[in-house]
């Protein structure tokens, strides 16, 4: 399963190219305000030195020759730019439109299997459903992924999953189980798949008992 960090923050980006899991970038307009950005044209530049693998960069235009003009200037900033499209009948359109030039688009916002099938059909390279909003309006967002990738396992569609809108630890294992292709994750996260308080704990202990050891043996020499 790739790892795509779900951030538009530079430090949190060097900070998981360190660790060799940033297989690729995801952005919205709401992670980039975050940063104070409202133009982001070069931040995705930024971002784009930073991960080989795909970059996120979304569009704000609604309508379909509007979302493909947007698109195609985002697409200009770096080959492994992917323009990220709202689940909308415009969008479709747009991604139909983008697909043809060979433009990689990601369909966002997806809250259901039939919104993803229809990315699929529409020729998105990756769909984003959005697993922790389905969870907060007290529905099962992991159900909608796994219902995504046997739609499309059955169909032989080669548009990839991209689980997002994780918030916590068991999102990303219950992605991994299910065999999605790709799980964005805040950095957040990220540190709380590496954290475990037995490691910590017997990390402590072994530190211990090493220095407890090297007293015994300097305080043996002594005598
Ligand atoms: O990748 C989509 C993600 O940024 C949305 O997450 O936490 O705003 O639902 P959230």
């Amino acid at each position: 399963m790739k790892f795509f960090l779900d951030t538009a923050n530079i430090d949190e980006i060097k900070r998981c190219a360190t660790f060799g899991f940033l297989d690729g970038v995801t952005t919205n307009p709401s992670l980039m305000a975050r940063e104070g950005i409202s133009d982001q044209a070069e931040r995705i530049k930024e971002i784009c030195e930073l991960s080989e693998g795909p970059v996120s960069a979304e569009v704000l235009a609604t309508d379909t020759e509007a979302m493909v003009e947007e698109a195609r200037t985002l697409a200009e900033i770096a080959p492994n730019v992917v323009v990220k499209l709202p689940l909308t009948m415009p969008g479709l359109a747009a991604t139909r439109e983008l697909a043809e030039m060979g433009v990689a688009v990601n369909v966002t916002l997806v809250f259901s299997p039939l919104q993803s099938l229809l990315a699929a059909k529409a020729g998105a390279a990756f769909v984003s459903p959005f697993v922790g909003r389905l969870d907060d309006i007290g529905q099962d967002g992991m159900d909608l992924v796994e219902n995504i990738v046997s739609i499309y396992s059955n169909y032989a569609f080669e548009t990839e999953v991209i689980v997002a809108s994780i918030r916590s630890p068991q999102h990303v294992l219950r992605a991994a189980l299910i065999g999605a292709d790709i799980c964005t994750i805040p950095f957040k996260v990220i540190e709380q798949l590496a954290s475990h308080p037995l490691t910590d704990k017997g990390l402590a202990a072994f530190l211990a008992d090493h220095q407890n050891a090297a007293a015994r043996k300097g305080h043996s020499a002594a005598h």
